[in-house]
């Protein structure tokens, strides 16, 4: 018989030190088909795999006897001033494991200075959410089927108050996600894609019925660049790609006038058996040239991690998985020290390496194998 699910905690147990505790924690909180639905990939699961493989085998060149005093992990991203280089990445769904869902998440985030990119599959509705968020505030934008439907949560975003569109391109649809099958999850009562409840009816020849279950028709719309192009005309918000992983594609959107990129396999979810985002990263910065807004997510789960990204290109790194663990552990104390725990990580990688200033970290930040 499986245990009874533990109700979230209320202070921070102190053997909960790392991102990868809260994970562990997690199962202990979230019903199991959930949990595999959060924590599973595509297919074989080869690329969530090599996300956390790729950043493993790199290494850190640190440098001793360097003056940190005027240590600071502050940075600008594209008009911005961040505290520090991270954002909680768009996640779906968040009242799948904590009854205030976005609410919490945005609190903590606030309080911790982290902006946070919200989803169009979010649980709670992008007016409140935005309400609660102090810090940075995405909109992420799955295209919908129809375009005045699409545009309407566009502008929706605007009023609220986001500042950047965030449009995600590689998962039209789902990946094979054989782990989410197995558990047999579906999305339970209660908890619902508040933002789309207005959306105009499918047709339902639009989608083949064999294909995966819940999310159908939610992110059914396969965009075209054309699409982008149409949608750069209709919002004053910069617009910002993820989920590329190809240079030929990033000069693509450099060349259309878009704002900023986020290299990204949607955390292994889409299609399997692509590059890890931290091994496209480097291509990818070639090809967009060095000053272009760059943000790169999947497999971020120590300060080293984002500290390997920044020197490897990134300005910024997103957050994905960890916000739902942790929200399901501890609500939004449990978000806000994880956040802290990344934080203080980062800050103990850049001291301990020598590089006190997001400024000062480089491709010589990252030891030369071979
Ligand atoms: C996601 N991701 C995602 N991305 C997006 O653009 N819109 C969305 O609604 C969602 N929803 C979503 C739900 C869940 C449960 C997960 C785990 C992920 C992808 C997310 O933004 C991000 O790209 C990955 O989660 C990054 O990888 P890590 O940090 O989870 O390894
Ligand atoms: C996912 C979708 C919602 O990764 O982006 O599950």
């Amino acid at each position: 018989m499986s245990t009874p699910l533990k109700a979230p905690l209320t202070a921070i147990p102190a053997e909960l030190v790392s991102v990868a505790d809260y994970a562990r924690y997690a199962q202990q909180h979230i019903p199991h088909a959930i949990y595999e639905y959060i924590a599973g990939g595509g297919g074989d699961e080869i690329t969530l795999n090599r996300n956390r493989q790729k950043l493993d085998e790199l290494l850190i060149h640190p440098h001793v006897l360097t003056d940190c005093t005027q240590g600071s992990t502050q940075t600008q991203i594209l008009d911005e001033t961040w505290r520090h280089p991270m954002m909680l990445a768009p996640v779906a769904f968040h009242r799948l494991v904590h009854e205030q869902g976005e609410i919490a998440t945005a609190q903590a985030a606030s309080v911790l200075e982290t902006g946070m990119a919200v989803s169009t599959l979010s649980s709670v509705s992008m007016e409140k959410i935005a309400a609660e968020l102090d810090s940075p505030k995405w909109f992420q934008l799955y295209f919908q089927q129809s375009r005045d439907f699409t545009l309407s949560l566009v502008k929706r975003a605007e009023a609220a108050g986001y500042s950047k569109l965030i449009i995600t391109v590689d998962a039209p649809l789902h990946g094979i996600r054989n782990r989410a099958q197995r558990a047999k999850f579906v999305l339970p009562a209660g908890v619902e894609a508040v933002n789309l409840v207005d959306r105009p009816e499918l047709p339902s020849a639009a989608f083949d019925a064999s294909q995966s279950i819940v999310f159908q028709g939610m992110m059914s719309e396969t965009p075209i660049w054309q699409d982008i192009e149409w949608l750069q005309q209709q919002t004053e918000m910069p617009i910002i790609l993820k989920g590329i992983l190809s240079p030929i594609d990033a000069k693509k959107a450099v060349d259309l006038g878009i704002a900023g990129i986020i290299v990204s396999n949607h955390g292994g979810r889409t299609l399997d058996c692509i590059p890890s985002a931290i091994e496209a990263l480097p291509v990818i910065r070639q090809a967009v040239g060095e000053s272009f807004p760059l943000l790169l997510d999947s497999g971020i789960e120590r300060g080293t991690d984002v500290f390997k990204a920044l020197a490897l290109g990134a300005d910024a790194v997103m957050i994905g998985r960890p916000q739902l663990y942790s929200l399901a552990v501890a609500g939004a104390i449990g978000v806000g020290h994880m956040l802290r725990v990344l934080r203080e990580e980062l800050e103990v990688a850049m001291a301990l390496a020598g590089t006190p200033t997001i400024a000062s970290i480089s491709s010589a930040s990252l030891w030369q194998q071979n």
